[in-house]
């Protein structure tokens, strides 16, 4: 049946509830490992994958096809084009330029955000009324990019953001504390960039805040965790060096975003979404915690920041105004 008006999801908007098809744009690096990691988790019932390199996208699809009978359940998967964005729950744009040694995120607004202009119209002509995904870097500025160009409402724009630095933290917290990192409850907000922040005042292991731990344990040193953010903040550098870029770990968190819309789960994942007045900021994408379910984005939870946590938070708000202003303007 056609788009409910369910009450469990905030403004009445609710997906189809009928075959999950998902349309991903851009089927580079970080794209296909999207698409290899959503047939092996089973996440949807289309994956329609759309590239300016048919070529390599028809090659992608054949190949992901064959790999069918090995995933839990079946993925219609092929190549299409943006007449399929019509039907989509989810679009996911992977596309653009990704960053190169020595280069910040930031550096790709100008490019990325030129190619963001025609991709959402393309999407928007099919009569798409579903929800973005956006992962291309920078992120948090291109996700403010299509919602102004998309015009869709901003519960259905939703950026990767701080989704993958915090499951970062959480990994080298919990291989610090020796517990699976599913027990770690940790997050990083802001830019996704060098002024994102670790929110220590709530990070805790089983509902033991990490502070309290620290206090009471010799063998635990604050200085250690102070370089575990550092080691979270600079991770993509470090990988860059080595690989040439980033895909599998921001590929996962692409997939949990697209698992907690469409099994409307209402988990608190670290996304960029619109602030409108939370964290005293407005009229801006950036990493916090939000609620998500099939209508995208329920709620942003505003934690009470300690001083200093305001201040950097401010801070990567501000590092975002000013690179965002001219692209705008
Ligand atoms: C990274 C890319 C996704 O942090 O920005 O690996």
């Amino acid at each position: 049946y056609e788009i409910s008006g369910g009450s469990s999801a905030k403004g009445g908007f609710e997906l189809r509830n009928r075959v999950n098809r998902v349309v991903l744009i851009g089927t580079g690096a970080v794209g296909s490992s999207y698409a290899f990691a959503m047939l092996n988790q089973g996440v949807a019932e289309e994956l329609v994958l759309i590239d300016l390199n048919k070529e390599k996208s028809e090659g992608d699809a054949m190949d992901l096809n064959h790999g069918m009978p090995f995933a839990p359940s079946p993925t219609k998967i092929w190549f299409g084009g943006y007449a399929d964005c019509g039907d989509a729950d989810i679009v996911v744009i992977c596309a653009g330029a990704n960053q190169k040694p020595g280069e910040t995120r930031l550096d790709l607004v100008e490019k990325n955000a030129n190619i963001f202009k025609g991709i959402v119209g393309d999407v928007m002509s099919s009569g798409f009324d579903g929800i973005f995904i956006v992962a291309t870097n920078p992120v948090d500025i291109l996700t403010y990019a299509v919602r102004k160009y998309s015009g869709l409402p901003k519960e259905r724009v939703i950026g990767s953001g701080t989704i993958l630095d915090t499951a970062r933290f959480r990994f080298l917290l919990g291989d610090y504390f020796n517990i699976d990192t599913r027990n770690v409850h940790a997050y990083i907000i802001g830019e996704h960039g060098d002024t994102e922040l670790p929110v220590w005042s709530h990070a805790d292991i089983g509902g033991k805040p990490i502070k309290t731990i620290i206090e009471e344990r010799e063998d635990y040193k604050q200085e250690d965790l102070d370089n575990i953010f550092i080691n979270v903040r600079d991770a993509a550098y470090h990988i860059i060096q080595r690989k040439g870029a980033t895909y599998y770990g921001i590929a996962m968190g692409l997939v949990r975003l697209t698992k907690a819309i469409l099994q409307n789960e209402n988990s608190i994942l670290t996304v960029s979404a619109y602030l409108d007045g939370e964290y005293g900021q407005s009229d801006i994408y950036i990493g916090v915690p939000a609620i998500v379910n099939r209508g995208g984005i329920r709620e942003v939870l505003e934690f009470e920041l300690s001083k200093e946590e305001q201040e950097q938070f401010q801070h990567s708000v501000q590092v975002l105004k000013k690179v965002m202003e001219p692209v705008f303007s």
